[in-house]
């Protein structure tokens, strides 16, 4: 069920040195295709990073901070860019299709992360990757084995308190 993978889906910064299936990724990135897009725009493209040299200059592009090493370690880093000239809600796109991908990546025995893309960074990793400069991207997703993962979700996590029935 996907509350399963809703609950099992953590923020992974360790990760094992395995590589991750091609297949695996073709399917995790269905997953972010088959998310919805504001008008159906569709516009997101995907690049898929496993080159040492790549993660390495990624992880300097967004600050080489030693909490975030798993830019530099996870064998995969997934990038997703969409047009901005196509869509008129990129932020909103790229996180639809975000969680896709965590919850794909999850349900296929994965971890992920979002690591966050700021709009200074973002020149600079399109730069590096050779991505056009009217697409855009929010973050980049480590995909990989976990070494060390926090506790799935529990109903412990569940906050009632902040439901509000008809009005606040
Ligand atoms: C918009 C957004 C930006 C985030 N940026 C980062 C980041 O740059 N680095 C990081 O380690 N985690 C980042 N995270 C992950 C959060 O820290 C994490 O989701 C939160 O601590 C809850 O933990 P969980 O994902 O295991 O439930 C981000 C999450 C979101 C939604």
């Amino acid at each position: 069920m996907t509350i399963d993978a809703i609950r099992n889906r953590r923020s992974v910064r360790e990760y094992k040195s395995d590589q991750v299936r091609d297949e695996d990724i073709t399917e995790i990135i269905k997953a972010a295709q088959f998310g919805p897009t504001a008008h159906n725009n569709q516009a997101i493209e995907f690049v898929v990073v496993r080159e040492q040299a790549t993660k390495d200059e990624i992880y300097g592009i967004t600050g080489s901070d030693e909490t975030q090493r798993f830019v530099s370690h996870a064998p995969v880093l997934l990038v997703m860019v969409t047009d901005k000239e196509k869509t008129p809600m990129p932020i909103e796109d790229l996180s639809a299709a975000s969680e896709n991908v965590f919850l794909e990546a999850v349900s296929r025995g994965l971890g992920s992360v979002w690591k966050h893309i700021t709009a200074e960074q973002d020149p600079q990793i399109k730069e590096l990757l050779g991505i056009p400069g009217n697409f855009t991207l929010i973050n980049v997703i480590p995909i990989g084995y976990a070494a060390s993962a926090p506790e799935p979700k529990s109903d412990y996590d569940f906050q009632p308190e902040k439901i509000h029935q008809e009005k606040w």
